[in-house]
């Protein structure tokens, strides 16, 4: 059956709950499209575990700051849906900007705490954008459980958390990152790197790496491993670094000494495009 395209909310809800009655088991996977082998992987990973798999795909306004790349953000749907063919995907969602967002529009959900810091210090209404959306999401497609990228680990968090603070019935998966050959994580944003600035963005997954190392081979402090990933991607002619920063994997507190687990989480910018990459450590 090829992939079918559901663009109402109210579509979507009236398909959601007949599945459901006929006790098929749904996963969503929701995304901005443009996909690439990062969201295919969650596509698959959804298909092992659910009878009917649905992929959102919506450039959703309310999570891009005055200033980012809402505009010139990447679409194209043809593409997305030959993709999502191949992959066995059943529905693909992609509402409109008026049902998401109706006229008088006045309604969002906050998660605090989590979101204070990392890209929710930079991005100062972002994750307001991205659980107000995953709200709407789960609501028209009623998924019993989504599926979401480590490459993204706050935004996984901060869903977790919503989640499990609204009562909201469904699980949440986070699935690995998935990076080009050279290292560089997946991102529909890479398409506006320069040749100079994609080689330039291979120091974030460097500047990882190198840390991983350092932390085998015994170095604990976090202000001497921030300090070594800073001067090696600082190096770099177009790089700008937003943050670097070892932090509790569960609280998003800093660590000064790591021990257990941690999260080494960084935002640099390569050119104009913002970049985001992280691992996470056990010790
Ligand atoms: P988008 O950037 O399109 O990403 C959709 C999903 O794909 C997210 O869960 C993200 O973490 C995951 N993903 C992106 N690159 C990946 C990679 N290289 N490896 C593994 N997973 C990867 O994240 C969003 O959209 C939006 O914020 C959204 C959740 C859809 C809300 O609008």
């Amino acid at each position: 059956m090829p992939v079918e395209i559901i663009r109402t909310v109210r579509e979507m809800q009236k398909r959601s709950g007949l599945i459901r009655t006929q006790g098929r088991r749904i996963g969503l996977v929701p995304t901005m499209g443009y996909l690439h082998e990062g969201h295919l992987s969650l596509v698959r990973l959804a298909r092992k575990h659910a009878d009917v798999v649905v992929v959102s795909i919506y450039v959703n306004p309310a999570q891009f700051g005055p200033g980012e790349d809402l505009d010139k953000y990447p679409r194209d749907l043809e593409r997305d849906e030959a993709l999502l063919d191949r992959e066995n995907a059943d529905i693909i969602f992609c509402p409109s900007d008026s049902d998401m967002y109706p006229v008088g529009y006045a309604s969002y959900v906050n998660v605090e705490g989590v979101t204070g810091t990392l890209c929710g210090a930079s991005r100062p209404r972002h994750f307001r954008g991205v659980t107000t959306i995953c709200t709407k999401l789960f609501h028209a497609v009623n998924p019993h459980f989504a599926v979401f990228g480590q490459k993204d680990y706050q935004q996984s968090l901060v869903i977790r958390r919503m989640v499990l603070d609204l009562n909201m019935d469904l699980d949440i998966v986070v699935a690995p990152i998935v990076r080009e050959s050279d290292g560089l994580a997946m991102s529909s944003r890479n398409v506006y790197l320069s040749g100079e600035e994609r080689r330039d963005a291979l120091l974030l997954n460097q500047a990882l790496r190198m840390a991983e190392e350092r932390i085998k081979k015994g170095e604990r402090n976090a202000v001497n491993l921030i300090g070594a990933m800073h001067d090696l991607i600082a190096a770099g002619r177009h790089t700008k670094i937003d943050y670097i920063s070892i932090k509790d994997p569960d609280t998003l507190e800093d660590l000064e000494h790591i021990q257990d687990r941690a999260l080494i989480a960084l935002a640099v910018f390569a050119g104009e495009t913002r970049l985001i990459d992280n691992v996470i450590m056990t010790v």
